[in-house]
């Protein structure tokens, strides 16, 4: 099973710390044994608490969001974790340009495992948006995160049986 999991965007305060929350959330109710954290590939926000808009959507939704506080994506982070899920396509091809080719499999679209991708491939940016933006952001989130457990429950039943 892909038990440590990244997700990243930009800034760490919006998209990727809401999907660490939903995941977390989710993962302990399935009892799954999986490590989830988030970065950002900008600095800007290092040390902030979640954007307010994205923990107001997220509360509201059952989700905490204790604990998760902005960072940069560290070089060290290739090794350590076993998928790094990047929001949309230019936070992809920032983490695709610093990866060591040994880790590049590790990187992937979180909405690869969405069930309508490539259709919907990327979670927009809610910064400068208002607040169905950020509802969106929740939603499409909330959705992929279910299919990526799903996905990872699979794979370990099958590794299991062989
Ligand atoms: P995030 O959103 O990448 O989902 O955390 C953003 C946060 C901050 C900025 C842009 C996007 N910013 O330009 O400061």
């Amino acid at each position: 099973m892909s038990s440590k999991i990244l997700f990243v965007c930009l800034g760490n305060i919006c998209r990727s710390p809401t999907a660490h929350a939903v995941m977390r959330h989710k993962a302990t109710q399935l009892a799954t044994p999986i490590v989830v954290e988030s970065a950002g590939t900008s600095a800007s926000h290092r040390g902030q608490a979640p954007d307010p808009r994205s923990v107001s959507q997220g509360k509201a939704a059952g989700y905490s969001f204790a604990g998760i506080v902005s960072r940069p994506v560290k070089d060290s982070d290739f090794a350590e974790y076993d998928l790094i899920l990047a929001m949309d396509n230019d936070n992809l091809q920032h983490l695709q340009r610093r990866c060591p080719p040994s880790h590049q499999h590790k990187l992937k679209l979180f909405l690869s495992f969405h069930p309508h991708f490539p259709d919907i491939s990327e979670v927009p940016d809610p910064y400068y948006g208002g607040s169905r933006g950020f509802a969106l952001v929740l939603q499409l989130i909330e959705q992929g995160c279910e299919a990526l457990l799903q996905q990872l429950v699979a794979d370990n039943q099958r590794e299991l049986a062989q």
